[in-house]
């Protein structure tokens, strides 16, 4: 069968080609299709930078309305699916909520799950980027007792999603269009990032052709981890218990991460398995978090910390030493919390935006004729061959 190699974590291993997205992590470098994430988060928008990411150009103005009408006409959830809410315990966290819906889209849309179906793929792709916003804002409602949001289609799919969110049926809701085209900007960041381990769930699921709801949600399972998705929710309660008990004072939280005081305890939102500098998505994110505060009005305390552990971090040897820099996530909360979103929701925030992401890389591995079924190897360290001891004689 050949030589077969350890190698924990895919550190060195690639399982495919793709020509989505570029990294540098040496030199902090992230490309989507060749544009400059920093050029795209300047100019871009994220329906724009998912047509990029899924069809591989940039649209052209027609191509752009024609795909941003298609997914506004399909923003609407069955009203069976919208029953499913109801199954959950009010206290459930909202990303199993997204997941598990993700995958009843496959019971409600059995006319097109066929992976090699072309129309029935871009039916899907439509589907999932108008329908995973709605049951997002459900998942919330649902989570503090309030009535479920249609959908407006004259609203954009930032506002669409910030309304259903944050609005009440009896009152029109005022979108502050800083605060929309801030999460806008965030959701290109988090838009695609080559194979992570969310996006290598979805190619693997997909590689024994699954159908696409069926991977993606399995995408959004991965997601939930705090080494992944997750950690936006975990630096958030970091931040919140260096508040709390060590007065905010982030030296003795340091000490403790780098002593590894605490069995497992990490600087939740720094390190990261590809960038050994400092993330471009972060500091795209630092600047963001500055001033969507000052927009809003708010100062939060958890931000000062926040800086002041990055300040205390870079400037030690041990995470100097093994080139921890704050990823994407050191940083989103903060804003998030800013624009009102409960720290359960952050991790949705996140695969909102890594969804065309997902998709373009299962289009990407369904179309690629070099595919194969994804299959590990193991090298074995269990007994060698022993004989059925009988119950009586263990
Ligand atoms: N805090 C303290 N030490 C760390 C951290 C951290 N955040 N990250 C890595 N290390 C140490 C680790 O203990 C190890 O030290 P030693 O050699 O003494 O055992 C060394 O650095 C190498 O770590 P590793 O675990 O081999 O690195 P990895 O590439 O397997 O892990 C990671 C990457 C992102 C899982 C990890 O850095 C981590 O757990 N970070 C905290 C969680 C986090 O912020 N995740 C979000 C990642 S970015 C967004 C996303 O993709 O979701």
């Amino acid at each position: 069968t050949g030589l077969v190699t350890l190698d924990q974590g895919f550190g060195s291993t690639a399982a495919c080609t793709s020509a989505i997205t570029y990294i540098d992590g040496d030199a902090g470098i992230l490309r989507y299709r060749g544009y400059p994430i920093d050029q795209l988060a300047e100019k871009s928008t994220f329906l724009e930078t998912s047509y990029l990411l899924i069809y591989g150009e940039l649209p052209t103005q027609e191509q752009l309305s024609a795909f941003t009408n298609k997914v506004s006409r399909h923003t609407l959830l069955h009203e069976d699916l919208k029953r499913f809410f109801d199954g959950f315990p009010r206290d459930a966290h909202p990303m199993p909520v997204l997941s598990s819906a993700v995958s009843a889209l496959s019971t409600f849309y059995q006319d097109a799950l066929d992976p090699f179906d072309h129309d029935a793929v871009e039916l899907s792709t439509v589907r999932l980027l108008a329908k995973v916003p709605t049951i997002a804002a459900y998942a919330y409602k649902k989570s503090i007792g309030q009535p479920f949001l249609y959908p407006d289609n004259s609203l954009g799919l930032v506002e669409n999603f910030m309304r259903m969110t944050f609005g009440f049926p009896a009152e029109p809701y005022e979108i502050q269009p800083e605060v929309a085209r801030a999460l806008e900007v965030l959701l290109i960041l988090h838009a695609d990032h080559e194979q992570n381990c969310s996006t290598s769930t979805v190619r693997l699921v997909g590689s024994s052709q699954a159908n696409l709801f069926a991977s993606i949600s399995a995408g959004i399972n991965a997601l939930f981890g705090p080494l992944h998705g997750g950690a936006n929710q975990a630096v958030l309660e970091m931040l919140q218990k260096i508040q709390k008990e060590e007065d905010g004072n982030v030296d003795a939280y340091v000490d403790r991460v780098k002593n590894k005081e605490d069995k497992g305890a990490r600087l939740m939102g720094f390190g990261h398995r590809v960038y050994k500098n400092y993330d471009p998505r972060a500091k795209i994110v630092k600047q963001q978090a500055d001033g969507i505060l000052k927009t809003l009005g708010v100062t939060d305390p958890l931000l000062d910390i926040a800086m002041a552990l990055e300040e205390k971090a870079l400037a030690d040897d041990y995470f100097i030493e093994r080139k921890l820099y704050p990823n994407v996530d050191f940083y989103t909360g903060v804003i998030y919390r800013a624009m009102g979103f409960p720290t359960k929701m952050f991790t949705v925030l996140f695969a909102l935006g890594r969804l065309p992401g997902w998709i373009a890389h299962w289009r990407e591995m369904i179309e690629d004729p070099g595919t194969k079924i994804g299959r590990p190897r193991q090298l074995y360290t269990g007994s060698a061959e022993r004989a059925y001891v009988g119950m009586g004689e263990r």
